[in-house]
């Protein structure tokens, strides 16, 4: 049985290691760790503004009319969704949007890219059952 000091002593030494972990885990949050650029913000904000949503998804998740845009940055690049975004499609409407949205929509859409992978089928199983994208 531990004494009336030593439970003393191992309650302090639990609150200190719990809060000094607490401030460690706060202080390194992982968005806090990635930088969003103003452009990006804005794209963020159009892309709100104008719903793309109501007929793109991403990460699977949205309107089904137009296709999945989460990694459309990798898969298309930069001229062709900038080619889109200009000229529209019989679908897709066209926004008339000026050449500062369009590049802050770029931004958007690569910083989307690079947060990970939507499609199931690309991701890589390991041995153990974990994945890998
Ligand atoms: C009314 C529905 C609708 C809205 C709103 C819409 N889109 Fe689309 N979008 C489509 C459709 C449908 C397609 C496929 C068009 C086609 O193939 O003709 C498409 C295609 C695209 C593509 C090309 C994807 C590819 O892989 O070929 C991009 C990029 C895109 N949209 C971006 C956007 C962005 C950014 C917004 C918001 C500013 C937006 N769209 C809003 C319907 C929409």
């Amino acid at each position: 049985m531990l004494s009336e000091k030593q439970k003393l002593v191992l309650i302090i030494f639990l609150t200190i290691a719990f809060l000094s972990y607490s401030v460690y885990l706060y202080t390194f949050l992982p968005y806090k760790q990635r930088k969003i650029s103003e452009q990006c913000v804005k794209g963020m904000d159009l892309w709100q503004k104008y719903n793309c949503n109501a007929c793109h998804q991403v990460y699977g998740l949205g309107g089904y009319l137009g296709p999945d845009l989460t990694n459309v940055y990798s898969k298309r690049g930069p001229e062709y969704i900038a080619a889109f975004l200009q000229s529209g499609t019989q679908i897709m409407p066209k926004f008339n949007f000026s050449e500062d949205e369009i590049k802050s929509l770029l931004a958007f859409l690569e910083m989307m890219d690079k947060s990970g992978k939507a499609d199931p089928r690309t991701y890589k199983i390991n041995k153990d059952g974990t994945i890998e994208y």
